[in-house]
């Protein structure tokens, strides 16, 4: 089966064909970034307005790198949110119109799913249960999968998702947008002994997150120094040892609570190389397998739909003609994936998609 895969829930138009049994054929991705930093954030009326300009380039181009035709595709899956709505829109609208003009089926995929379950892109072979770390721009979840499409959650964050937080950090360091990826390269040069920044909620029970208390530790630090390059360094560090180390002490809770030996952690925060090793070094104390998507699946992509997608589309889902789009949406509220044995798609050979998620597996 050959899926069609459309994202276009904030910043990012991405696009993407799968293959139930020969994977990832295609992908490509066009960044908004340019757009939109002159801002210093996402203006979602722009971004719905580039997403119309380069969607159907876009489709066009990534179906002609696999050598296929419009007429090829068995299945369109379309991003339905959670997202900008206007953004959404546009894949929605063009994915069920694709879908209606070729006479196949079109499903509505959940962004967070996608990202949960970008992992399998490259090891079909991990099997639930397993438990989910997703951090996004707009969330932060510790959800428990016993099967594929039966989302628990077990913690949140009560406020700022860590990518949010990131991007705040960032900005009072002069990093601009988008933050994230810059604050990662000037921790490199931080000292991690200067500041002790606290790690929110983990002397209390629970799986629940709060990041907004760092960005106030964060703002109070700076104006205690004079703000010199090093300054910010130092704070960059202390900030991203913080996240990550609460990361990790959440997730070993949550797998010792579960008695859950995998760890899948994935999202756009999870490009982090100190999150990654963190996590790393916890799933390793607890001999748990830790499952990643390379950097390039963690952040925004169509890859990640098209695959989320196409199990729907094998498990019989799909959309009648109404759009759907959501700018909210609970990860909890999707039905089951109810694949039939064996028939769950064998990814990995397509050029485009070689290496390993997997990034560490403690023996
Ligand atoms: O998953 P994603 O691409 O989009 C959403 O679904 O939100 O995540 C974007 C978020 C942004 O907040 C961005 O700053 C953050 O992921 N991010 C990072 C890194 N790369 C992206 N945060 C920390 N370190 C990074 N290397
Ligand atoms: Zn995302």
């Amino acid at each position: 089966m050959y899926v069609l895969g459309i994202e276009t829930s904030c910043d990012e138009t991405g696009v993407a064909v799968y293959h139930s049994r020969h994977g990832l054929l295609s992908h490509r991705l066009y960044s908004q970034v340019a757009l939109h930093a002159p801002y210093g954030g996402i203006v979602p009326e722009l971004a719905s307005r580039d997403h119309v300009r380069k969607l159907l380039p876009l489709i066009r181009q990534t179906l002609a790198d696999a050598d296929l035709s419009l007429e090829t595709l068995d299945g369109v899956a379309y991003t339905a949110g959670p997202g900008l709505i206007g953004a959404l829109l546009v894949g929605a609208s063009t994915g069920h119109s694709l879908a209606w003009s070729l006479n196949i089926p079109v499903v509505a995929v959940h962004h967070m799913e996608g990202h949960l379950l970008a992992p399998l892109l490259e090891t079909p072979d991990l099997q639930p249960p397993f438990l989910a770390l997703l951090i996004s721009g707009g969330h932060t979840l510790l959800i428990e999968v016993r099967r594929l499409g039966e989302y628990r959650l077990l913690g949140e964050s009560i406020d700022d998702a860590v990518g949010e937080a990131f991007d705040k950090v960032a900005k009072m360091l002069d990093l601009g947008y988008p933050g994230g990826p810059a604050l990662e390269k000037l921790a490199r040069e931080g000292n991690p002994e200067r500041f002790a920044f606290p790690r929110p909620m983990c002397g209390r029970p629970g799986l629940d997150f709060s990041f907004s208390g760092l960005k106030t530790f964060t703002l109070h630090t700076l104006a205690a120094t004079s703000g010199t390059p090093q300054d910010k360094a130092d704070i960059a560090r202390g900030f991203q040892d913080a996240v990550a180390d609460t990361l990790a002490i959440k997730c070993r809770r949550a797998l010792r609570q579960t008695n859950i030996e995998r760890l899948v952690a994935a999202g756009g925060v999870c490009a982090n190389q100190a999150i990654r090793r963190r996590l790393a070094d916890v799933s390793g104390g607890e001999n748990a397998e830790l499952f990643l998507p390379r950097p390039e699946f963690c952040t925004d992509n169509g890859a990640m739909i098209a695959f989320a997608g196409c199990l729907r589309l094998l498990a019989g889902q799909q959309e009648g003609h109404s759009i759907v789009a959501r700018a909210r949406w609970n990860l909890e509220d999707l039905p089951p994936i109810a694949l039939q044995s064996g028939l769950l798609p064998h990814a990995g050979a397509a050029g485009c998609c070689s290496g390993d998620a997997r990034t560490t597996k403690p023996t």
